[in-house]
């Protein structure tokens, strides 16, 4: 029996394509699951195109199997397998060997779809200690936006966001609006920003408190200061980079947490000038700035648990089919969703 699969050299999304392999057979602590949905992340475009280039352990153009995010359903179990079962549904982790604490440079240079394999097939065998169990509730495309997205938005905000925190995101891409789902089903005041009218609509629709076009208040720091009244926000999750860090630098409350997540607008502001008086700027306002690298597995399961006792249900855009995978990444490159981009596997 053979399995369905997408594989790229890493020279950009012209280089995708579909192809057969042989069914693998899982080993010892090994499970073999039919993949049932795969979510796509900003990152697995960087990859494709070759320009996830900024972590030194992660390297390599040899042609691989690209994506880290899938939902998908355990049809064999190796020997000694003990943490699930034939028929499980299963997600799986971003970085399969960091299972606690804190990232390391080792866990990192595993990351599923870069440098390891990915899951963009139809099955894969993963290590059993690599998968969480999918939460009750959810679509399989809707849990298998969870491991990326919600768990950086999750160690982002678990523990420190409660009711009366004001929470600002940027954007309404998949971190976004997964920290705006988590944000409110903790209590707090968000405010979003947004380059689209529709999508500040949708964003209000979720639960966003305050919205701002950053494109048509491009002074959104003042605006974020001018609806709290003085106060700032108290943490930031911050997507956006170059364009962003210095403004959420201006708009952040005395004490408050900002989030280094992504760079959504570009990873150096002026190639001319990328200094950024970071020093005199965060302690001005005496900020903590936090990098932040998906989380552990036990983080990922405590999330689970949270969407489940709460009934977060995760914003599924657009849902593309399996031979569409170009498709998809073109629409997840051109920024045009709100919330996750999801390729469906099979015809389950
Ligand atoms: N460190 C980590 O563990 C981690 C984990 C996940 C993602 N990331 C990174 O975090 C970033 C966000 O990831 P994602 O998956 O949420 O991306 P995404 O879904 O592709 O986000 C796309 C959205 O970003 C918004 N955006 C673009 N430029 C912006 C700007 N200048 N200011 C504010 N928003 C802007 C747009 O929102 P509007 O259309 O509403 O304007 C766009 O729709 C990426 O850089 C990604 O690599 C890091």
């Amino acid at each position: 029996m053979s399995i369905q699969q997408w594989t790229t050299d890493l020279t950009g999304l012209s280089s995708l394509v579909q192809s057969t392999a042989p069914l693998p057979t899982p080993g010892d602590n090994e499970v073999l699951v039919e993949i049932r949905a795969v979510s796509l992340n900003y990152r697995d475009v960087e990859v494709i195109k070759g320009e996830y280039t900024h972590h030194k352990s992660v390297s390599g153009t040899d042609r691989k199997v690209p994506c880290s995010d899938m939902c998908g359903i355990i049809t064999q179990t190796g020997p000694n397998v003990t943490r699930f079962a034939v028929g499980d549904r299963v997600l799986s982790t971003f970085l399969p060997d960091h299972l606690t604490g804190q990232v390391t440079e080792k866990e990192l240079s595993r990351g599923l779809g870069h440098p390891a394999p990915g899951v963009l097939a139809t099955h894969r065998v993963f290590a059993e200690e690599a998968l969480v169990k999918a939460p009750e509730g959810l679509s399989d495309e809707e849990a298998s936006t969870l491991p990326i997205a919600s768990v950086t938005a999750w160690m982002s905000l678990a523990g420190r966001a409660r009711k009366g925190t004001v929470v600002l995101l940027q954007g309404t891409g998949g971190v976004a609006i997964a920290g705006l789902q988590i944000a409110k089903a903790l209590g707090a005041t968000v405010i979003i920003t947004s380059s689209s009218p529709t999508k500040l609509s949708q964003a209000t629709a979720l639960g966003a408190d305050h919205v701002i076009n950053y494109r048509t208040t491009p002074a959104w720091d003042q605006e974020v200061l001018r609806l709290t009244s003085g106060h700032g926000a108290d943490i930031i999750l911050e997507t956006g980079g170059a364009q962003t860090l210095r403004k959420s630098l201006e708009c952040i409350a005395f004490g408050g947490l900002i989030n280094c997540i992504g760079y959504l607008s570009g990873k150096i502001d002026d190639p001319e000038d990328d200094r950024i008086n970071v020093n005199l700027l965060v302690l001005r306002r005496t900020v903590t700035l936090q990098g932040i690298i998906n989380g552990p597995r036990d983080r990922f399961e405590e999330m689970v648990r949270f969407y489940e006792e709460r009934g977060v249900k995760p914003v599924v855009n657009k849902v593309f089919g399996f031979g569409e995978v170009r498709e998809a990444c073109g629409f997840l490159e051109s920024g045009g969703h709100f919330g996750k981009v999801v390729v469906r596997t099979t015809m389950n």
